[in-house]
């Protein structure tokens, strides 16, 4: 038998991923964010805000700034920018901005202010204007380029741009930070991570890798998400070849590769080594290792190690009992789940949508209408909201049963409490509805979904078409024709998505 757990007592770590704030990059970034209230700068920032976004000019907006009277401090800069970044305000007027407030003499732009700036050009793919501000801000204050300045710029470029291009810029950056160092490396390797592919980052890290000293941010980086275990032990021998000393968060991505690969015996070794270099296991690490015994069959034993990893002080989260959970959901052993569910519950955690859909998985393949209907109001009693995920689960069984109330009373329970996907949702429900010709619910929930400014879609539509032209409903049907045609209408262009904000 495979020994489990090493014995001493762990912190228990606060985040299931290695975020971003814990390298380093975003700290001066996220800490600006929470600025106390000030109702006076909060009223100069939306004056200039106004400004920025309704001049036709770079007069017009020197002018209008003049005269508002509006001191343009560094922290109003910093926020003006920011709601620029938010609304989607217009870059070259945010450009114009930022360049006339930098040209006062004593003046210094800060670093957030920089990296907003950059951030909003590169949301507009103005990467000439990119490297046009850091050569002006070069010149005048060095130090506010920094690592995070980096990774802001070559996210965008990543985004729109090849790989090729995103190392050239990268190099690029050599002659702008005051110090091209690891740091910097470890931003571009972020960056082909998240925007590329880990593919990609190997490939770049190898050929770069000579001109930096990579640490251990550099190999956690790496470290993390790949699938086949070759890759992640590549870079694990690699780490100790460097005399890098591996923490907790390399060695958890070592064990779930491992874990996902069904190869516990590996990651019990693992395991064994964390213990004699003195690494404590956290909760992480114990949910990989409970879902890898779910892969190999065996649920009890997971759940066993749910009990242990609590007598050495690390605590089960949601994730780890949803882990646990998920196992005797694949084991069909639904006693054995709800019990977990219980037990989870009494310990003040509370199972969320991705818990239920473990049971609506289950209940879903067996056709189980009256379990998943009780356990879709036992849901809703509790104020656990489902997710797109849970909705589709039941409205699928809804429609293969044909339960057209219980469909109605889930739709209307999304519009109400606005949870779920309508657009996904909405499909099968009017499959539904037309299947069974019920067509005055389907032109209901047609409007409502349209009250929300969603789109129905147009396979939707055609279905409801045809029945209300069988119908002879012409005047409704026009109704409605009108409305779908609002949708078709070119909407304003609002720039890419803004992917950064999900840092926040
Ligand atoms: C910016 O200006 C446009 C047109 O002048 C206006 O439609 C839009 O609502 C403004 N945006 C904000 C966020 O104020
Ligand atoms: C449920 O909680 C786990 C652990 O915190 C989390 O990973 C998962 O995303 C949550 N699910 C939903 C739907 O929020
Ligand atoms: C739906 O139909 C409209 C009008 O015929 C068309 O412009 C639009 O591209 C269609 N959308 C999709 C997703 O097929
Ligand atoms: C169509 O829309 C008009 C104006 O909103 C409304 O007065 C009329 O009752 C609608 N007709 C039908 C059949 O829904």
């Amino acid at each position: 038998m495979i020994q489990i757990l090493p014995r001493y007592s762990y912190v228990q770590s606060p985040s299931r991923s290695i975020p971003l704030i814990a390298l380093g990059y975003l700290e001066p970034f996220l800490s600006r964010c929470f600025c106390t209230r000030n109702p006076q700068l909060e009223d100069d920032v939306q004056t200039v805000f106004q400004i920025i976004n309704s001049s036709s000019s770079s007069n017009d907006l020197k002018l209008s700034l003049k005269s508002s009277g509006v001191f343009l401090s560094d922290e109003l800069i910093d926020k003006v920018l920011k709601r620029v970044r938010f609304s989607h305000g217009n870059p070259l007027q945010a450009l114009e901005f930022f360049y006339y407030t930098g040209k006062r003499k004593g003046f210094f732009h800060s670093a957030f202010s920089l990296d907003t700036m950059l951030y909003i050009l590169g949301r507009s793919r103005m990467f000439e204007d990119i490297w046009n501000v850091l050569i002006e801000v070069r010149g005048k204050d060095q130090s506010v380029i920094t690592p995070r300045t980096v990774m802001v710029v070559l996210a965008r470029i990543a985004k729109v741009c090849s790989v090729r291009q995103t190392v050239e810029s990268f190099r690029k950056f050599k002659k702008f930070v005051p110090h091209f160092d690891t740091t910097c490396f470890n931003a571009l390797l972020r960056t082909l991570c998240q925007e590329k592919s880990m593919t990609d980052a190997r490939n770049v890290y190898h050929t770069l890798k000579h001109d930096f000293r990579p640490n251990l941010q550099t190999f956690n980086i790496l470290l993390s998400g790949w699938k086949s275990p070759e890759e992640a032990e590549g870079f694990f021998n690699e780490m100790r070849e460097m005399g890098v000393k591996p923490d907790v968060v390399s060695y958890n991505s070592l064990i779930d590769v491992y874990c996902k690969g069904r190869d516990m015996e590996k990651a019990y070794k693992v395991l064994d080594e964390m213990q004699r270099e003195e690494q404590s296991p956290d909760v992480i690490t114990y949910t990989s290792i409970i879902g890898g015994l779910g892969l190999i069959g065996q649920p009890d034993k997971a759940r066993d190690v749910l009990k242990e990893m609590k007598e050495y002080g690390c605590y089960p989260d949601v994730a780890a009992y949803n882990a646990a959970i998920r196992n005797f959901c694949i084991a069909k052993r639904l006693g054995d789940a709800y019990s977990l569910t219980d037990e989870m519950v009494s310990k003040g955690l509370s199972p969320n949508a991705t818990t239920y859909n473990l049971f609506f998985r289950v209940y879903y393949w067996s056709n189980d209408l009256q379990s998943s209907w009780n356990l879709y109001n036992r849901m809703m009693d509790t104020g656990c909201l489902p997710n797109t995920q849970s909705c589709m689960f039941l409205m699928r069984l809804f429609r293969r049963q044909e339960k057209v109330e219980m469909a109605l009373r889930l739709w209307s329970d999304m519009v109400e409490k606005g949870f779920g996907s309508y657009t996904l949702v909405s499909d099968v429900l009017f499959d539904l509805l037309c299947d069974l010709g019920k067509l005055a619910e389907a032109e209901k929930c047609f409007l409502e979904m349209i009250e929300k400014g969603q789109k129905p879609s147009n396979v939707s539509f055609r279905r409801i078409k045809v029945l209300m032209e069988l119908a002879s409903r012409h005047e409704a049907l026009e109704n409605l024709s009108e409305k779908m045609a609002m949708f078709w209408r070119p909407v304003q262009v609002r720039g890419s998505t803004d992917r950064g904000a999900r840092v926040r």
